[in-house]
């Protein structure tokens, strides 16, 4: 069985790269992430260290430019022949070459029901503060709109009336460890890159 290859961009703890490498353990799961790349140092590279996968990293401030960066992360992606590209806790906007270089291939999870709560990392403080009943988490293409491409999968997520920022947010995450898993392993069976709207 040839086996998708997944190339997950980070910033952070890497809880969803880890629900990844841990599905990747079942030899029948079609996709396996072959590369880490990060814009900072991050607990998210020590996962990609401990499962012994290849991990790079691309501080802004060795490059001219964020363009600049984004090549040099297109390029290493390229020589490791990913298919898709996670953003799983990536906090930098993607340049234009990048998400044109892999458009139909960029997928990324977003703690939010989308379109609520798009273009911020606070997306589970501001549903709190906003009182809403239900918030969750969304998978989306990664488009040049900002949190705003096409929508794959969703999962409600109920508020309760003594969430804090924290509570809320792990039984998010809880819902993302199983959703993103399963979403990729969808994605490795159909053709890629994903359809996008004209
Ligand atoms: C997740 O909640 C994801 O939705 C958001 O950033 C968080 C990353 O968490 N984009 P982790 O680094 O995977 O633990």
């Amino acid at each position: 069985m040839s086996r998708l290859r997944v190339g997950v961009l980070v910033s952070g703890r890497g809880s969803n790269l880890e629900s990844l490498v841990q599905a990747a353990k079942d030899p029948l799961y079609p996709a396996r992430v072959v590369v880490v790349c990060a814009n900072r140092e991050c607990p998210a590279l020590e996962i990609a260290k401990k499962a012994g996968i290849t991990r790079r990293l691309f501080p802004l401030a060795k490059y001219a430019d964020r363009e600049a960066r984004d090549r040099a992360m297109a390029q290493i992606l390229l020589e490791h022949d990913v298919e898709l590209v996670v953003c799983a806790g990536y906090d930098a906007i993607l340049e234009r070459p990048f998400t044109r270089r892999f458009k139909g291939r960029i997928i990324n999870i977003h703690p939010s029901l989308l379109p609520e709560f798009a273009g911020t990392m606070d997306a589970v403080a501001m549903a709190l503060e906003a009182g809403v009943a239900e918030t969750g988490c969304t998978v989306h293409i990664v488009t040049d709109d900002i949190d705003a491409g096409p929508i794959l999968a969703q999962r409600r997520v109920e508020v309760r009336p003594d969430d804090t920022v924290e509570s809320l947010r792990q039984r998010i995450q809880a819902e993302e460890h199983s959703l993103l898993p399963d979403l990729v392993k969808g994605i490795a069976g159909q053709p890629l890159p994903l359809p996008l709207p004209r």
